[in-house]
């Protein structure tokens, strides 16, 4: 093995084309991310066709661009990692086959990596020396999920939704507000000042100790809630948000902070965890971050959660995820395919691919 190898990981399973070159592990040369909000945002949520489309466009100049700022070309690259799912199956397949000629063309190894491995290694992108075991909250547009990771590369699953994840709630209830796309960015800056008090929204409740989730009920209350006060315009409305819109908004974003920071602690306490990581696209949610600092303060918690381009899709984090592989060659043949519904730590650990 090189003493400091370098690995290029591409990442393309939902909405952004992302390339970035990680070397020894988890130092970051490079990390490109072309986001595709413009193409979806007047959808009010990712149309998968056209997701595919814009990946298959913006590949190969991501990919070149990740190489040049990190001032690499492909003969100073060990390995190429991607995405192998989940994710939309149409979106996973550019990433993986841009990544299959790379490593065919280069003779390189190719790993393949789970998107959830991939969040929850991102802590480590800026804190390599994270202890162990950990919970990880995995909190996204397509995905929320609790782990407990005993050890480095290790994960069992211990929780997902049952219904809509908790991005897909804030993104759902900003389409109803007319607030645009994406909803979490808008309703995080709205919420800020307004009264999260305002309104007591009913918090699901899961039989036989469970820690699943649920957000669907919620979301319903909300609609509820906004048609009765004449709020819901289902389109964006172009105006300043009303006092109302705000105050609802906030107490939407309370419930689903307090939901996720009260039932990761539960998870903390059955598996005896004091480190938690917080990965995925609704980590950037500045109430949810106060929530988990106050609580880590609090109850004498590890708590670390990227910064929020780490958290949001990117490749930087494939690159990290895929070192643990690397160091245990363990390398996915050329003619691995894309999973759509690749399941992480159900029996132990990342299926061989
Ligand atoms: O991790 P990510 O980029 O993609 C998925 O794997 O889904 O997460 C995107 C999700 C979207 O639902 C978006 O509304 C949400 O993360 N999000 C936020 C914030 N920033 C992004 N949710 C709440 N507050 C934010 N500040
Ligand atoms: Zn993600």
């Amino acid at each position: 093995m090189p003493a400091m190898p370098r690995i290029l990981a591409i990442e393309s399973s939902c909405d952004e084309t992302a390339a970035a070159v990680v070397e020894d592990r988890c130092h970051v040369l490079a990390s490109v991310v072309a986001s595709q909000d413009d193409v979806h945002a007047r959808y009010g949520g990712v149309v998968p066709e056209l997701a595919s489309r814009r990946h298959v466009e913006c590949i190969g100049p991501v990919v070149v661009e990740a190489l040049e700022r990190a001032s690499v070309t492909l003969d100073g690259i060990d390995a190429v990692a991607v995405t192998r799912g989940p994710g939309l199956v149409g979106s996973l397949l550019v990433g993986v086959c841009a990544a299959k000629a790379i490593a065919w063309q280069r003779g390189l190894p190719l790993i393949a990596v789970n998107h959830l491995e991939g969040h929850v290694r991102s802590p480590f992108i800026e804190n390599p020396g994270i202890g162990f075991p950990a919970i990880a909250l995995v909190v996204s547009g397509g995905h929320t999920a609790l782990y407990h990771c005993p050890r480095e590369g290790e994960y069992r699953a211990l929780a997902r939704t049952r219904d809509d994840a908790a991005g897909e709630a804030f993104d759902k209830v900003a389409k109803l507000l007319g607030l645009g796309y994406p909803g979490g960015p808008a309703i995080d800056r709205l919420s800020e000042g307004a009264n999260e008090r305002a309104i007591a929204f009913p918090r699901a409740t899961m039989k036989n100790q469970s820690l699943d989730f649920s957000f669907s009920g919620l979301k319903t209350a909300v609609r509820i809630r906004a048609t009765a006060d004449g709020l819901a315009h289902g389109r964006p409305t172009g105006g300043v948000p009303s006092p109302a819109v705000r105050d609802l908004v906030a107490s939407f974003q309370r419930t689903v902070v307090e939901t996720l920071v009260e039932t990761t602690l539960r998870a903390c306490r059955r598996e005896g965890a004091t480190t938690v990581l917080v990965a995925g696209g609704v980590a950037c949610n500045r109430r949810l971050r106060r929530a988990f600092d106050e609580t880590a303060a609090a109850e004498g918690l590890d708590v670390f959660i990227p910064s929020p381009r780490y958290t949001t899709d990117n490749a930087a984090m494939i690159g990290a995820a895929a070192f643990l592989h690397y160091e245990r060659r363990d390398f996915a043949p050329l003619d691995v395919n894309a999973d759509a519904s690749w399941k992480l730590g159900v029996s132990g650990g990342p299926a061989a691919p």
